[in-house]
């Protein structure tokens, strides 16, 4: 899939599937860009405070480079997975401060060698109103343009997103979006692209190509940043092959979308994606089944390109 038509094809990569030969031989054919799954996430880098554990998001940066392999950072600002010392600071000062170093020292160590960062991730509620996680109680809005300010600083060339699901239909997550990089836009703050994550439901897909053009009418970038499409339980062909037609609806979603740079898929095969031990109503949302074989989904993939 990597290098098909203007988009680039995208997967998650990690320490886990550097090693397992059915995964790592598909990720090296089909995909051009990678996101690290889990660790380059704060609490994986930053478990205490000052203390910076780089060894596992070098391997990754590595296994990109010597493999020819762009990457997307993620994350640096996300509600999940802060350590609880994080979660405890208490006053403005020492929170920006906080950041501040976190940023620094996260971007600044890959400078240079990343596409794009998600700057923030999932700030919102499904309602469209701010999450109450530590940087919002403290800082309010503004840990945004803090964020952003610092990661424009630490490596100017990266592309800044947010990142953000839930936004594949219309509703007050999606106008909350659409409305803060607004702002965002008016205060300046370096913002390039919009991450719309895509964890979809089989059978609720159809209003993808629509509000990914509202994403883009900010004039930002945009990206289909963590594609997967659940499918409800007990998996049968019938419903395979509705996942195959909504992958395709979705790839040309991206490809018929000028500023949609690109289609990153979260996972490879469905026995390793997250979807099963989070959402256990649901199962098979990638494009290889559990022995690594391409399901229908793959061709519905192809056959939009
Ligand atoms: C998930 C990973 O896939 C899991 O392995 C991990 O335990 C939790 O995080 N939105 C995101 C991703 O932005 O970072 C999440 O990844 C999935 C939801």
């Amino acid at each position: 899939m990597a290098a098909k038509g203007k988009l680039y094809f995208g997967n998650i990569v990690d320490t886990n599937t550097i090693v397992e030969n059915g995964a790592v031989e598909i990720l090296k054919t089909e995909f051009g860009m990678f996101t690290p799954e889990y660790s380059w996430k704060w609490a994986f880098i930053q478990p205490n405070q000052g203390e910076f554990k780089f060894e596992d998001s070098d391997k990754v940066m590595e296994w990109a480079a010597e493999n020819g392999k762009q990457i997307r950072g993620h994350t640096l600002v996300w509600h999940q997975n802060i350590p609880g010392w994080v979660d405890a600071i208490a006053d403005q000062a020492t929170l920006t401060q906080v950041v501040r170093d976190h940023i620094n020292t996260v971007v600044g160590r890959y400078q240079g060698r990343v596409y794009a960062w998600d700057v923030v991730n999932e700030v919102f509620n499904d309602d469209g109103t701010f999450r109450a996680s530590v940087f919002y109680r403290l800082l309010g809005e503004e840990f945004i343009d803090l964020a952003f300010q610092t990661a424009q600083a630490a490596d100017p060339k990266a592309k800044l997103y947010i990142n953000e699901y839930g936004m594949d239909y219309a509703g007050p997550k999606i106008d909350a979006m659409l409305a803060l990089v607004s702002r965002l836009q008016s205060r300046n703050v370096p913002i390039h692209g919009i991450g719309s994550q895509t964890h979809l439901t089989s059978g609720r897909v159809d209003e993808v190509p629509a509000q990914l053009k509202r994403l883009a009418s900010t004039g930002l970038e945009v990206a289909i940043t963590e594609l997967d499409i659940r499918v409800k339980r007990p998996v049968d062909d019938e419903k395979l092959a509705q996942q195959k037609q909504e992958y395709e609806l979705v790839t040309r979603a991206c490809l018929d979308l000028p500023s949609c740079v690109g289609i990153t898929m979260w996972g490879v095969s469905d026995k390793d994606s997250w979807i099963p031990s989070t959402l256990p109503d649901f199962d098979a949302p990638l494009l290889w089944d559990s022995g690594f074989g391409r399901k229908v989904a793959y061709q519905g993939v192809d056959e939009a390109l």
